[in-house]
C-alpha cells in the first residue's frame, strides 16, 4: 500500500460516512489518497472533511477541470493505481455499465486505463433489481473489480445486501487488488453450490443449497489476494467477482473440473454434493407409459470429492478443509467425518429447519482440526467467510 496512489470516487448515499473512515485507513498504511466527491455525495459528506482526512485537494465535478493547467480530467484519471469507488450506488453502477460520461466521476470511469473497484451501496430491491444485476454482470465482464455489498440491517429499515462493505474490507479488496494481501501469491481452490444429477434430459435430483457461504469464502480468499478457482455446481447465488469461475452440473463434473484446478495450496469443499446419482438416466425423456406404474430409478453413488483429495498421495493441497451439514450430534458426527475423509479441517454446521440456516444469510459453525472443537458465535456467512479466510491465511503463512 505504501506510495500507492488511489483515487477515491466517493457517490452518494448514507455510506459516504464509511468513505471518511477509508480515506483514514489508506493514508495510514502510506496510500495517497485523490478524492471526487460526485454531487449527489457531497450531500452526505462536506468537501472539506473530504479533503481534510486525504490532505489533499477534492474534486467536485468537471468544472474543477477547466484549468486544465492544473490537472485536466483524462490525466487525474490516469495518474491513480487504482481507482476506487466507495459507495457506489446503483445509479454510479448503471453510469459505468453504460458508458455514460455526464459528470466528473462518470467522465473519469469512462476515460480511465487504471483498473477500478467497486464498493456498492444501496437498498436491496435497487440491489437485487435485475437491471443492477445486469449491470454488475456487465462490469464484471469488463474487469471492474467488486467488494461486497454485504447482508445487514441497512439504514432504510430494510434487512438484505446492499451494506457497503466495510473500510477495512475494502482496505483488503484494495490490497488484494495490488497482490499484497496474506494470501498472495496462493492458488486455493472452492467448491460451491449444489449438484444436478439427470434423471434423463429434463429431469434432474437436487438438494437445497443456495451456494451463499462457497461463494461469501471465495470473495473472502480473492480479498486477501489468493488466487482462487471456484468450482460451482447450479447456484441461486451470482459467483463473486475476482475469481476463476468454471461451472459443472454433476458430481462426476466437479471432481473432474477441481481434479484440473490442481495444484492448490489449500482446498475448501463447500458445495452441497449429491450423494447418489441416477445410473440408469434415461437418454431421452421418460414418458407415461398408461400401466400407471412409475419407472423405477437406480443410484449408484457418487465419487466423494473431499475425500478424493484429502486422500492423495501426491499433489494434495497442504490444507484441505470440508464442511459437514448435520442434523444432530454435530460435534460427534463432524469430528467422526474429519478422520473418515482424511481432511484437515471440518467446518460444521447445524442445519436443523428450525436454525434457518440452510438457505438463510446467517451460520452457526463449530470448526474441528487436530486441536479439537471450536465454537464460533452465530454470525452471517459473510463474516463467517472472512473470518475462516483468515484462519487459511494463518494456516498457509
Ligand atoms: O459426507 P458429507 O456429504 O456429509 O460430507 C460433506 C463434505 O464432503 C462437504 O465438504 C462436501 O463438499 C464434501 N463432499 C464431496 N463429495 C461428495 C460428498 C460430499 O466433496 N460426493
Amino acid at each position: 500500500m505504501l506510495g500507492k496512489r488511489i483515487l477515491l470516487i466517493i457517490g452518494g448515499g448514507i455510506a459516504a460516512y464509511k468513505a471518511l473512515d477509508l480515506i483514514r485507513r489508506l493514508t495510514e498504511r502510506g496510500a495517497s489518497v485523490t478524492p471526487v466527491l460526485t454531487k449527489a455525495g457531497a450531500e452526505f459528506v462536506t468537501p472539506l472533511s473530504v479533503s481534510a482526512l486525504a490532505g489533499a485537494k477534492v474534486y467536485t465535478d468537471l468544472f474543477d477541470l477547466t484549468d486544465e493547467a492544473e490537472m485536466g480530467h483524462i490525466q487525474l484519471s490516469r495518474v491513480a493505481d487504482l481507482i476506487v469507488v466507495a459507495p457506489a450506488t446503483a445509479d454510479l453502477m448503471a453510469k459505468m455499465a453504460g458508458g455514460r460520461a455526464d459528470d466528473l466521476a462518470s467522465t473519469l470511469l469512462l476515460a480511465t486505463d487504471t483498473r477500478v473497484l467497486v464498493a456498492p451501496a444501496m437498498n436491496v430491491r435497487m440491489w437485487t433489481h435485475p437491471a443492477t444485476q445486469r449491470n454488475l454482470a456487465t462490469l464484471q465482464g469488463d474487469g471492474v473489480l467488486f467488494v461486497g455489498p454485504n447482508d445487514g440491517a441497512m439504514a432504510c429499515g430494510e434487512f438484505g445486501p446492499g451494506r457497503m462493505a466495510e473500510p477495512l474490507e475494502i482496505v483488503a479488496a484494495i490490497e488484494a487488488a495490488f497482490g499484497s494481501g496474506p494470501l498472495a501469491g496462493r492458488h486455493v481452490l472452492v467448491t460451491s453450490g449444489p449438484t444436478h444429477e439427470p434423471i434423463d434430459p429434463v429431469r434432474y435430483i437436487a438438494n437445497r443449497s443456495s451456494g451463499a457461504q462457497g461463494t461469501a469464502l471465495a470473495a473472502a480468499l480473492a480479498a486477501l489476494g489468493a488466487r482462487v478457482t471456484f468450482v460451482t455446481g447450479p447456484a441461486t447465488v451470482p459467483p463473486p467477482a475476482g475469481v476463476t469461475v468454471v461451472r459443472v452440473e454433476t458430481a462426476r463434473e466437479m471432481l473432474a473440473a477441481v481434479e484440473a484446478a490442481l495444484p492448490a495450496d489449500a482446498a475448501v469443499f463447500a458445495a452441497a454434493v449429491a450423494d447418489w446419482r441416477v445410473a440408469n438416466a434415461a437418454g431421452s425423456k421418460m414418458k407415461k407409459d398408461g400401466s400407471g406404474k412409475p419407472p423405477a430409478l437406480e443410484f449408484a453413488e457418487n465419487p466423494d470429492i473431499l475425500a478424493t483429495i484429502a486422500q492423495r498421495k501426491t499433489g494434495r493441497p497442504s490444507l484441505v478443509v470440508g464442511f459437514a451439514a448435520e442434523t444432530d450430534a454435530v460435534i460427534d458426527h463432524a469430528t467422526a467425518k474429519r478422520a473418515r475423509k482424511g481432511c484437515d479441517w471440518i467446518v460444521a454446521n447445524d442445519v436443523r429447519p428450525e436454525t434457518g440456516i440452510m438457505g438463510g444469510t446467517e451460520n452457526a459453525i463449530t470448526l474441528i482440526s487436530a486441536e479439537g472443537a471450536e465454537t464460533w458465535p452465530r454470525m452471517t456467512k459473510d463474516q463467517v467467510a472472512r473470518k475462516l479466510a483468515a484462519r487459511i491465511a494463518e494456516a498457509l503463512a
